[in-house]
């Protein structure tokens, strides 16, 4: 590290340790726990990196345009990041907040996030994970990604949005070893790419699903999971292919699939449901299996309730085009020394 920048990382250390509010303009580090009484405020260009704290809690609002770090390195603790439910989260830079112990709690039930950057949310090998950015006005912009990212699969069920409220994503959603279950209205025409060892489970409910976001199944590993009910308009699913599966809470009785349309319908007992895989596929090769199983709470791997292309994905099938290639998580700033 240049020798400005290390001065530059202990003088601030000093200077802001503890502190209520904040206003970083520069390369902020901070080792423990800060008390982040107040609002934050994180100009572009600059950085706060708060290494080593296993709680932390968002009295105020963040407003983050630069780089905001949080990373609990260490192997055996928890990490703990909670927010005061009147905080406003609003991002249009780099968001990332890493625990590699014994579990991780980030857990925003907020009043309002916006994003339009990129946020990472990542574990390695925390066998408990609790997963929540929670609030009634929630959106993702054309430019925004939020990254779920685990190492491991984990059992628990991530939650974004307020249940029943809408959730607006016209930007990227990636999941990777993780199962994001939504309860409310997706709106916006962005993409949900569901990874490796991934679910999406929408429980629909009665809400309304965007015939034009697109369920990206991404992995041979990935599954679309819909609850009970159906909507009146197509799931717009790319992707299909390879072995991933589009799974349903209960016994399908019969498929279809439309080669002119593109559409895969599913009838279950009475509910008939329509996926908007796209062309090119090989209706010999669509098959009715039992649900894999998806981690502890979700499906019922008895059931025959999940369809299945053996083929590879056809070239006319769904398009990604509204999707943005996931990346890999983003490096540390290396600490001072
Ligand atoms: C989806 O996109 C098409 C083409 O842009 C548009 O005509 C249609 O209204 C959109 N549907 C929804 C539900 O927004």
């Amino acid at each position: 590290m240049h020798i400005n920048s290390i001065l530059k990382f202990i003088l601030s250390a000093f200077a802001v340790a503890p502190v209520i509010g904040q206003h970083i303009t520069t390369d902020v580090y901070n080792e423990g726990k800060v008390d982040i009484g107040g609002d934050v405020a994180i100009d572009p260009g600059a950085s706060w990196y708060i290494y080593g704290s296993s709680r932390e809690f968002f009295g105020g609002n963040i407003a983050n345009s630069g780089s905001f770090y949080i990373n609990l390195d260490y192997t055996c603790s928890a990490l703990d990041l909670a927010a005061n439910s009147n905080s406003v989260i609003v991002n249009s830079g780099l968001i990332a907040f890493r625990a590699r112990g014994s579990s991780a709690s980030y857990n925003l039930n907020i009043q309002r996030f916006e994003n339009s950057g990129q946020i990472y949310f990542i574990t390695e090998n925390s066998p408990v994970v609790i997963y929540s950015i929670d609030a009634p006005i929630w959106k993702n912009t054309k430019d925004g990604s939020i990254n779920l990212y685990s190492t491991k699969r984990i059992s628990q069920t991530a939650n974004l949005g307020n249940i029943g409220k809408a959730i607006i994503n016209d930007g990227q959603i990636c999941l990777r070893n993780h199962a994001w279950l939504a309860i409310g209205d997706v709106q916006g025409e962005g993409c949900i790419d569901i990874g490796i060892n991934s679910v999406f489970w929408y429980q629909r409910g009665g809400h309304q699903f965007n015939s034009n976001q697109t369920i990206y199944l991404s992995t041979k590993s990935s599954t679309l999971y819909v609850g009970s009910k159906g909507q009146d308009k197509p799931y717009l699913v790319a992707g299909f292919g390879g072995g991933n599966a589009i799974a349903l809470s209960k016994m399908i009785k019969s498929f279809d699939y439309d080669t002119t349309s593109g559409i895969l319908t599913t009838v279950t007992g009475s509910y008939t449901m329509q996926f908007n895989i796209g062309m090119g596929y090989d209706r010999s090769q669509i098959s009715l299996v039992p649900s894999r199983d998806l981690g502890t709470a979700i499906g019922d791997s008895t059931l025959y309730s999940a369809i299945t292309y053996t083929g590879a994905v056809p070239d006319r099938s769904t398009s990604t085009k509204h999707c943005v290639p996931c990346k890999d998580s983003p490096k540390f700033p290396s600490r001072p020394t």
